[in-house]
C-alpha cells in the first residue's frame, strides 16, 4: 500500500512551539542550503536501530537513551562529548549485566537543539521577552535581540551535529571503551557506606569480565567488546530543519529524516492532527512519542495508527514521563489501550520530565530519589501488567555538574549554584547517572531472579 505523504504536508497543519521567523527570505535561503547538504545519518542505520528496538519490544534488548536536555553552542567540546559517551557506555555495561540482554545505546546528542517551552515569554526584573527555544532557534542571553529567532542558527546546529557525530563514530569503532575497569568507575561514590550494594554488583561484573578474558573471549577476538553501536536522537521540533534534511534512500525509495537516527515527538507537540505528527508519520526512522499525564486513551489510539499504520515492531517507542507517584494513575490505562489495539510498541521510562521542581535556592532541579522512584514504579507496573519494560531515558551528562539534587555524593540545594551549566533542564551528573544504572540493573535482574524462583 503506498501512503500519500509529502515532506512539506506538515505546513498545512496547525503548528505549536515553533518560531515565527521575522525574515521569510532569510529562512528560505537557509532551507535551500540545508537541502543540499549531506544527510547526517543513512537509511540502513535507521533500519538497524529499528530492528534493535524491535528486540527491546520483545525483551531481547534494552534501550538506554540519554544526553543533554538541550545541546548548546557554548558547551560544545570534544571533552563533553567524550565524557557523556563514556558514562553511557559504563551505564550500558552495568545494565547489560542486570538485563542479560544487549543494551541499545541512543544519545540525546548530535541534533538535540530545539526546545518546547511551557510559556511563550519569560519575565525577569519587570522585563518580558520571548522564551529561549534552544540554540538552533535563538539565544539564551536575556536581551530582546538575542531572543529573535534567527534561521542562520540552523546551519551552525547542522555543523555542530555533524562534528559531534563524526567524533561519536570515531569513539564507537576505536576501541574507546575499556570495560574492564568497572571498579574505577565507582570510585566517585564507592567510599560511602551506602555504596556496599554497588560494590557487590561491580565485583560480580568484574568477575564475569575476568572469566571472559581467561576464556579467551576478549576484545581482540570479539568485536562487540571493542566497538559499539551508538545511535543519535533528538526531538523533531523545528520542522523546517527536519524537512530540509529529509532524503529519499536510493536503494529502497524510502524517505528518511537525515538529521538523526531516531526522532521523537514531544509531549507538547503530539496533537494527532498537528504538524509534528504529520511530518513524523512519513519518515522511516524509529519514532518516539512522549506520553505525559495529559495523554488521553482516545489520542493514543489515533496516534498508534497514524504513526505506525503497519504495526511494525521497532517503529514506535512510547516514552512515558508521568512523575514519581503518578505512574500508577496513567501507565495502566495506556498499556490497556495498547493491548486493546494489539499495537507493537517499546515501553520506555523518561524519569526526568515529570520530576522537575524548584529548589529552595531558586533553581530548577530534580531530586535523584524521585527519578529513581519513577523508574521503580515503571518496572513494578509492567511486572503487574505483564508487559515488557523496554528501556530508560535520562537527561544526563558526563560532566561533574550540580543540577539534580541527591545521589550518594549528595548534591544539596545549596550546592546547585556551584556548577549549574544546563541551557534548559537539570541533568544527572556522571556519578548520579552511574548510580542510577546500578539501581536500574537491580530492577532488571528481578526478572531473572523471579524466573529462577519459578524453576
Ligand atoms: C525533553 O525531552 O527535553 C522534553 C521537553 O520532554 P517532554 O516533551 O516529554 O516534556
Ligand atoms: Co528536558
Amino acid at each position: 500500500m503506498t501512503r500519500v505523504w509529502n515532506k512539506s504536508d506538515w505546513r498545512a497543519k496547525p503548528r505549536v512551539q515553533m518560531p515565527d521567523y521575522p525574515d521569510a527570505a532569510a529562512l528560505e535561503a537557509v532551507e535551500a542550503r540545508l537541502a543540499k547538504y549531506p544527510p547526517l545519518v543513512f537509511a540502513g542505520e535507521a533500519r538497524r536501530l529499528r530492528s534493535e528496538l524491535a528486540k527491546a519490544a520483545r525483551g531481547e534488548a534494552f534501550l538506554l537513551q540519554g544526553g543533554d536536555c538541550a545541546e548548546s553552542f557554548a558547551e560544545f567540546s570534544a571533552d563533553s562529548i567524550r565524557e557523556t559517551f563514556k558514562v553511557m557506555l559504563q551505564m550500558a555495561v552495568v545494565l547489560t549485566y542486570g538485563a542479560k540482554v544487549p543494551v541499545v545505546k541512543v544519545g540525546r546528542m548530535a541534533g538535540q537543539f530545539a526546545k518546547p517551552r511551557s510559556a511563550p515569554t519569560e519575565a525577569k526584573g519587570g522585563v518580558e521577552l520571548p522564551s529561549y527555544r534552544g540554540d538552533i532557534i535563538n539565544e539564551l542571553e536575556f536581551t530582546a535581540e538575542a531572543r529573535v529567532p534567527d534561521p542562520e542558527r540552523m546551519l551552525r546546529a547542522y555543523t555542530q551535529a555533524a562534528a559531534s557525530l563524526n567524533l561519536l563514530r570515531a569513539f564507537s569503532t576505536g576501541g574507546f571503551a575499556d570495560i574492564h575497569r568497572v571498579h574505577s568507575w565507582t570510585t566517585g561514590f564507592a567510599e560511602a557506606d551506602k555504596a556496599e550494594r554497588y560494590r557487590a554488583l561491580s565485583n560480580r561484573i568484574s568477575d564475569a569480565l575476568n572469566f571472559m578474558t581467561a576464556a579467551g573471549i576478549n576484545s581482540d577476538r570479539f568485536s562487540s567488546m571493542s566497538s559499539v553501536d551508538f545511535y543519535t536522537s533528538h526531538e523533531a521540533l523545528l520542522l523546517e530543519y527536519e524537512e530540509a534534511l529529509t532524503r529519499v534512500d536510493s536503494t529502497t525509495g524510502q524517505t528518511i529524516a537525515g538529521s538523526g537516527h531516531m526522532i521523537w515527538i514531544g509531549d507538547r507537540t503530539r496533537q494527532p492532527d498537528g504538524a509534528h505528527v504529520e511530518f513524523c508519520r512519513g519518515v522511516v526512522n524509529p519514532v518516539g512519542l512522549k506520553c505525559g499525564p495529559s495523554m488521553t486513551t482516545e489520542d493514543l489510539k489515533v496516534l498508534l495508527s497514524r504513526l505506525n499504520p503497519e504495526n511494525e515492531a521497532g517503529r514506535l517507542t512510547l516514552i512515558t514521563r508521568f512523575g514519581s507517584g503518578k505512574v500508577g494513575d496513567h501507565l495502566p490505562r495506556l498499556v490497556e489501550t495498547v493491548k486493546q489495539e494489539g499495537a507493537n510498541v517499546v515501553w520506555v521510562c523518561d524519569a526526568m520530565h515529570g520530576n522537575t521542581i524548584k529548589s529552595n535556592t531558586g533553581y530548577k532541579t530534580r531530586p535523584f530519589h524521585m527519578v529513581l522512584e519513577e523508574v521503580q514504579q515503571f518496572f513494578a507496573a509492567h511486572r503487574e501488567l505483564g508487559t515488557i519494560p523496554g528501556g530508560v531515558h535520562f537527561e544526563m551528562t558526563g560532566q561533574d555538574v550540580t543540577e539534580c539534587t541527591g545521589g550518594l555524593r549528595d548534591v544539596t540545594d545549596e550546592d546547585l549554584s556551584d556548577r549549574y551549566h544546563t541551557a534548559c533542564d537539570p541533568r544527572l551528573n556522571a556519578s548520579q547517572s552511574l548510580e542510577l544504572a546500578f539501581l536500574v540493573a537491580e530492577e532488571l535482574s528481578k526478572r531473572h531472579e523471579e524466573a529462577r524462583a519459578v524453576v
